[in-house]
């Protein structure tokens, strides 16, 4: 992932920086790195002024909210007038007793994040758009890396200015989780103290990987010459992937940006799976915006919480205690595979060729194995909520994408029971018709040809497949 040839050496306290690196609260600048000096009188300060307020936090037993806030500013004084801290305070005086732990829960995710040097002693690379490679963190420096989010320690990233240094990555700092307060910030709020009250107690001890896999050009598949036939399918109306998806692939609904507005005010099914395994949001320190033909596969992360609902009645339900076994590396046997489908302004946009197959190389990305062993993967209505997408279409060229790699699908409705009846039978037409992934391809070459005729006239797909096909009797 990055020329050894230039890694810089580590001082104590500090870790390794250069641009293939994430730059570390502790980290020294760049310009300085640059011209031959190690420390950088800026950052080294910075780090000081963090050291000594998260020390005053962690050398407490109880602090208060306006304690951590001002800790917060005294590093990050530019943002004085512009952060706001209104959701954390109401979130600690509204909680119940039962949970309200979080002014003794602080002075430990302090003492945690002041730990850095200690744990994260060899700076983490950058997961860079067009390269395969990966990151193995252990549960541990992630718990670290998290508990400096929590208190805002990371250099502030420009993320939206072009040509910025992290213009494309997502944010880290958790600043915007504490500012509006809302029903939505209390349930993510309930989810994330629940993290750190876990991993503070208990150190957790295994692993996980974060793998950015890249489709090259030579290995996108020719759909339309594709001889694979239609692989199995099991299609259910009750459940969600990450409950009853436990042991298969289970797909995120990502966005470009990995973790998408988890620490915003997001709460779809991206952001609830983020909620419920914390340490799925380390991924937004280094890894950059998706690309079309990529994906972003973890391994070995822990699940610390159930919830119930979606988006507005979203709630947290309590914890989880995983009891998934671990592989020969310490992690977890769960692994989720983050792809972004496309956002359609108008879902019309979505019948044309050239999307379908930047939506079939996108899913094949994520789904195409590894090598070693391919659980079969366990999605639903990938794009088709906020993205806008046809959930017939986005089931089909899911179906295809996992005849490709040759794994089963299981996939689920989410309660449209309407979906669930159709899918079940376009699928029995299609196998019973062996029809391969090409001659599908072609179906939908179609198809698309006949919504461009006759444009405003839609035309239901599956409707289209049998009557092409004939029905399935
Ligand atoms: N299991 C199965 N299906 C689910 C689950 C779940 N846990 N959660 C939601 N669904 C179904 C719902 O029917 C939902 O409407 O999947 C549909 C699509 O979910 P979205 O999260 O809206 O996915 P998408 O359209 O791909 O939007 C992605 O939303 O969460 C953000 O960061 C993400 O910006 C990205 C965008």
């Amino acid at each position: 992932a990055f020329n050894k040839g230039k890694m810089l050496l580590a001082q104590e306290g500090r870790d390794m920086w250069h641009s293939n690196f994430v730059k570390m609260p502790c980290s020294p600048s760049s310009f300085m790195v640059k011209s031959g000096m190690m420390k950088s009188p800026s950052q080294v300060k910075r780090w000081e002024v963090i050291c000594k307020q998260l020390k005053a936090l962690a050398s407490k037993t109880e602090v208060d909210v306006e304690r951590v806030q001002e800790a917060i500013l005294k590093y990050n004084p530019k943002y004085k007038t512009e952060w706001s801290f209104d959701a954390l305070s109401s979130f600690v005086q509204s909680i119940p007793k039962p949970e309200n732990y979080s002014c003794s829960l602080f002075p430990k995710i302090a003492a945690l994040a002041l730990d850095l040097p200690k744990h994260v002693k060899k700076g983490i690379p950058l997961l860079r758009s067009g390269q395969t490679a990966a990151v193995t963190l252990s549960q541990l420096q992630i718990a670290c890396l998290l508990a400096n989010a929590f208190f805002c320690t990371f250099p502030h990233r420009n993320t939206s200015k072009p040509n910025s240094e992290y213009h494309g990555y997502p944010s880290i700092n958790f600043t915007s989780l504490f500012g509006k307060w809302s029903q939505r910030s209390k349930e993510k709020l309930r989810a994330v103290m629940h993290y750190f009250k876990v991993v503070t107690e208990t150190k957790p001890k295994g692993l996980v990987t974060f793998q950015r896999q890249c489709l090259k050009d030579v290995d996108r598949p020719d759909w339309k010459s594709c001889a694979a036939s239609m692989p199995k399918l099991h299609v259910t109306s009750g459940g969600s992937i990450e409950a009853e998806g436990t042991g298969l692939l289970q797909v995120d609904f990502a966005a470009c940006q990995i973790g998408g507005g988890v620490l915003g005010s997001g709460l779809l099914q991206e952001e609830i799976l983020f909620l419920m395994n914390p340490e799925l949001i380390v991924a937004r320190l280094f890894t950059e915006k998706l690309a079309d033909n990529e994906s972003l596969i973890i391994t070995g992360s822990q699940k610390f919480s159930c919830y119930s609902g979606f988006r507005d009645s979203f709630e947290w339900a309590g914890p989880h205690y995983d009891t998934l076994k671990r592989d020969n590396w310490a992690r977890l046997e769960r692994q989720i595979v983050a792809i972004d489908a496309l956002h359609f302004k108008h879902r019309s946009e979505q019948y044309n060729m050239s999307k379908i197959n930047r939506e079939l190389n996108k899913a094949f990305c994520g789904f195409k194995g590894q090598g070693h062993e391919t659980p079969d993967i366990a999605t639903g209505k990938w794009g088709c909520g906020a993205f806008n997408g046809d959930p017939e279409l986005k089931a089909l060229i899911q179906l295809m994408a996992a005849g490709k790699a040759r794994r089963g699908l299981a996939f689920f409705t989410f309660r449209d029971e309407t979906l669930k009846r159709n899918l079940e039978q376009i699928y029995t037409l299609l196998v019973k018709r062996e029809i391969t992934v090409g001659q599908l391809y072609e179906l939908l070459e179609n198809y698309c040809a006949i919504l461009r005729a006759q444009p405003g006239d839609h035309v239901d797909l599956f409707k289209f497949i049998e009557n092409t096909l004939g029905p399935s009797r």
